[in-house]
């Protein structure tokens, strides 16, 4: 049966109910959802948390969905076990406050013991084992009425197996696993009765899950573990919430050994097979390579699908991640040219069935794509380089070992994977302090962590502001509405602990009732203002939504005192201040769309912030924009201000927003029912934004754009100021000009060709001035070597030589030493001082080396006191230190060093 069917029957089944009642189908949402707990989506139960936490209520109380998930803690175990896959699709059926126990352990046992000709998947029930978490009993009772099996079939586990939450403070509950015996050649034989409480390490794969059921009733305050969390309390409904993993019931459907082999992901394998020339099963290691390719690109190609693109930070991280990793496996399996158009098609064409906009949107997810696979490629290019450098310098010290440090530089400077390293390493017959690079990655991550805990800041432990959502209900939001309001302080925090005053000089969190400020969202800056009360007042410094419906306003006792408790206060935006955020978030939407204009449907906007007077857009596109490009963005822009197109917001489902053609951006959440869309001159710009914005395009004052840039593969940024910041940056570079102009006593026309007479003036004199210290430096050089000074009868030119660089020293001694005697050993070693930087060269004669000196002894001498290093041969060496102060010491130690050598000698 292939992986359409069983989605197909799956649906089918549910959307039937029987008993149960009718399912309500509802399609996958995308792969990113605005949850500040969640990389990615990661079970099919995210999408309706909302109605689980009684927070919305649906329009339906059942549900039935094939959702698309992404987990990547386990990205180290893809393709070694049988079950672990970056990307999977998660079938799944949801109660919401309707049957509970019973009603989802029938609907789950008839789907996957109903024979295939009745619609079922006809799974032999001797293989199916239940289970329930120990203790459990109504569980087990149940299953025991609804399947007639026996007590001892009935297997019971702990909390690690048997109770879900999502890790995080939210809902959670005791669930039944459905075991799915795999036979002998996947495991030991075992007994159900005496199974538990925890699943045996060599039974995981032979006693394969294949569907959980989530009897969800829990509210979880904190989550420690997967076995140590705090119950808040019961939820508002009993819920159901399952998710059979497509994947496993596919491969124990279509007869394979794991999900790798399914009908959506072999042919990836296939074309691998003939890129490589090497055949899957013939060799493990091989095999786990390429699992890993059908693996990876799947999931990438999904993620890049939902918009994410390829960075140096979370999810844009983890696409890189798996990118890279699918591109070096192919490297691995000795294929080295570009891999990802080789294979990427094919892993289109098979998910494309389900999801066709992978076929639209192609354009766009095979550039993103393939322009990091590029990019990667040039990586391991120079990364090469400086391995065979770094391995060299290691030998030449005559160690074996590459230091913790150099394979995190490699890594982190050249995103030099360490696997790599470590197998460069070993074909040159080295080692890694791998310890030690482990280490430095360690304190690199917590760093990381660090920030972003820095970052949430107030919103790290969400459950103190559900606690006022429940006791008040949500902030009533009028940002749209007016700038000012009479409002009442629902909760007041410090630290994110509630208190019950705020002091003069602190900074707290406060909460309203109801609030005209805009919080921080779809790249709009929040607004600033300023709350008033009876004896006080307050600076905005900040507002956020920590949780759906609340506003909270993070702020700075100006002058009195703010209890939690005071019954009224004033909230008011600072005018000027949402003048300039409509401004440059409208002003973002028509940049948006210029560009678009200028360079095709395909530039799509990746990410956007703006402020008053200030904007940036980054968007999905693999090569600089020529200036003229720019200057055509800009030009059409200001075109669209001056047109004084109309800005409206409406509201409408979101299929009749993708109608309209509006770009519904990827990463932000919409309400289920309506989504607001605003427009701009019509379809000229049509985007699902929930910002303020201006009335008429004109109000947006002027549009300047100050730069394009790279950030990060595939992706630019383009900058701009917007009203009177643009401005007044235009006029901060009229007044450069003017300045130009008074110093060159010039016109503007003509400040540009005078500075270019004047800078090549310059590089002439410059050249000339060259020449005549060269000549000075050189007629110095009789007189230098007429000041030898005898040391043990070889006569010594040790000197240090101010203002001159390395080239100046070095043709300085080669004369030097022409015009010693040569007859009598002579050496030369002078030590140039400039910029900082000291050159030293030291030159040896014929007799000199006959005598024993060499060039190379006397720089390596001067080291040690210009914190310096070089080397060369008998007759001339160089090197170079950053010591000027040692200079001295140095001459002292050539003499030393030459009369060491003779009482040797
Ligand atoms: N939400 C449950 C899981 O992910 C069904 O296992």
């Amino acid at each position: 049966m292939d992986t359409a069917e069983i989605r197909r029957r799956f649906i089918a089944h549910f959307e039937a109910g029987g008993q149960w009642g009718a399912h309500t189908p509802v399609p996958s949402a995308p792969l990113l959802l605005d949850d500040p707990n969640l990389l990615f989506v990661n079970a099919g139960m995210v999408p309706f948390k909302p109605f689980f936490l009684g927070q919305e209520s649906p329009a339906y109380p059942r549900a039935t969905s094939v959702q698309k998930c992404v987990r990547t803690p386990d990205i180290e175990d893809v393709g070694k076990t049988t079950r672990h896959g970056t990307f999977f699709e998660m079938c799944g059926n949801f109660s919401f406050g309707d049957y509970f126990k019973e009603g989802a352990i029938d609907l789950a046992w008839s789907l996957l013991t109903k024979s295939v000709d009745e619609g079922g998947f006809g799974l032999d029930e001797s293989r199916l084992y239940p289970s329930v978490l120990a203790g459990d009993d109504e569980a087990a009772e149940l299953w025991m009425k609804v399947t007639g099996l026996p007590r001892e079939r009935i297997i019971g586990l702990g909390r690690k197996e048997n109770y879900w939450s999502m890790g995080v403070p939210g809902p959670g509950g005791p669930c039944s696993e459905i075991l799915y015996d795999r036979g002998q050649d996947h495991g030991p034989d075992f007994d159900p009765a005496t199974l538990g409480p925890d699943m045996p390490f060599e039974l995981e794969d032979r006693l394969l899950e294949i569907w959980n059921l989530v009897f969800m009733q829990d509210e979880l305050s904190a989550v420690r573990s997967k076995e140590d969390f705090d119950v808040a309390g019961s939820l508002p409904k009993r819920n159901i919430d399952t998710g059979m993993g497509l994947e496993r019931v596919a491969f124990l459907l279509q007869g394979k050994q794991n999900m790798y082999e399914i009908d959506v992901m072999y042919p990836v394998i296939e074309r691998a097979e003939q890129l490589t020339g090497r055949r899957y099963g013939a060799d493990p290691t091989d095999d786990v390579r390429f699992r890993v390719v059908a693996d990876h690109v799947r999931s990438s190609m999904m993620l890049i699908g939902d918009g994410v693109t390829p960075g140096n930070e979370s999810r844009g991280y983890v696409l890189r991640r798996l990118l890279r990793r699918a591109v070096r496996s192919m490297r691995l399996l000795g294929f080295e040219d570009r891999a990802l158009p080789e294979l990427m098609p094919i892993s289109r064409d098979k998910m494309g069935e389900t999801y066709d906009y992978l076929h639209s949107d192609w354009e766009r997810i095979s550039r993103v794509a393939y322009a990091e696979e590029d990019a990667f490629r040039k990586t391991l290019q120079s990364g090469t380089q400086i391995f065979d450098t770094a391995a060299a310098e290691v030998k030449s010290s005559g160690q074996r070992r590459l230091s913790g440090e150099q394979a995190f530089a490699l890594h982190d400077t050249y995103g030099f994977p360490i696997d790599l390293t470590l197998e460069m390493a070993a074909e040159q017959g080295l080692e890694v302090d791998e310890g030690g690079f482990r280490g430095l990655m360690t304190e690199q991550r917590q760093r990381a962590k660090d920030d972003a805990r820095a970052k949430k800041g107030q919103h790290a432990d969400v459950s103190v502001y559900r606690a006022i959502l429940d006791a008040n209900g949500p902030t009533e939001w009028l940002a749209y509405e007016t700038l000012e309001t009479e409002s009442r302080p629902l909760g007041l925090l410090r630290e994110g602990v509630q208190v019950p005053v705020l002091s003069a000089g602190e900074i707290g969190e406060l909460v309203l009732d109801r609030t005209p400020f805009y919080a921080e969202s779809g790249g709009q800056a929040a607004d600033a203002g300023r709350i008033v009360f009876d004896g006080g007042a307050l600076e905005v410094l900040d507002v956020q939504r920590p949780v759906r419906g609340l506003v909270s306003h993070q702020v700075r006792v100006l002058e009195g005192e703010l209890p939690a408790d005071l019954s009224t206060l004033h909230a008011r935006v600072d005018p000027e201040w949402r003048i300039g955020a409509r401004q440059a978030h409208s002003g973002t939407h028509v940049i948006h769309a210029a560009l678009r204009e200028v360079l095709g449907p395909t530039a799509l906007q990746a990410g956007s912030y703006n402020r008053p007077g200030y904007l940036r857009l980054d968007f999905g596109w693999s090569a600089a924009l020529h200036p003229d490009q720019v200057k055509e963005i800009e030009a059409v822009s200001n075109q669209a201000l001056r047109a004084d197109l109309a800005v409206s917001a409406q509201y409408m489902t979101l299929p009749q927003a993708k109608e309209w053609g509006a770009i519904a951006l990827f990463g932000e959440t919409y309400d289920d029912s309506q989504v607001r869309v605003v427009e701009i001159g019509g379809p000229w710009s049509r985007e699902l934004c929930g910002g303020t914005h201006v009335d008429h395009s004109s109000q947006i004052g002027t549009l300047v754009v100050t730069g394009e840039a790279s950030v990060g593969s595939g992706n630019r940024r383009i900058e701009a100021f917007s009203g009177v910041e643009g401005f007044n940056y235009l006029a901060r570079e009229r007044d450069v000009v003017a300045e130009l102009t008074g110093m060159l006593k010039a016109r503007p026309d003509d400040v540009v060709g005078r500075v270019q007479d004047m800078l090549e003036r310059l590089k002439a004199t410059e050249k000339e001035l060259e020449k005549i210290r060269l000549a000075q430096l050189l007629a110095n050089a009789g007189q230098l070597a007429l000041a030898a000074t005898d040391v043990s009868g070889v006569a010594v030119v040790a000197q240090r030589l101010d203002g001159a660089g390395g080239g100046d020293v070095r043709t300085l001694v080669t004369d030097v030493r022409a015009r010693l005697d040569p007859e009598r050993p002579g050496v030369v070693v002078l030590l140039g001082v400039s910029g900082g930087k000291v050159s030293v060269v030291a030159a040896a004669n014929e007799a000199a080396r006959a005598a024993g000196l060499s060039a190379n002894d006397l720089v390596r001498a001067t080291a040690p006191h210009i914190d310096g290093k070089g080397g060369g041969k008998p007759d001339m060496a160089q090197g170079g230190g950053t010591a000027p102060q040692g200079v001295d010491a140095a001459v002292a130690a050539v003499l030393a060093d030459v009369a060491r050598a003779r009482a040797g000698a």
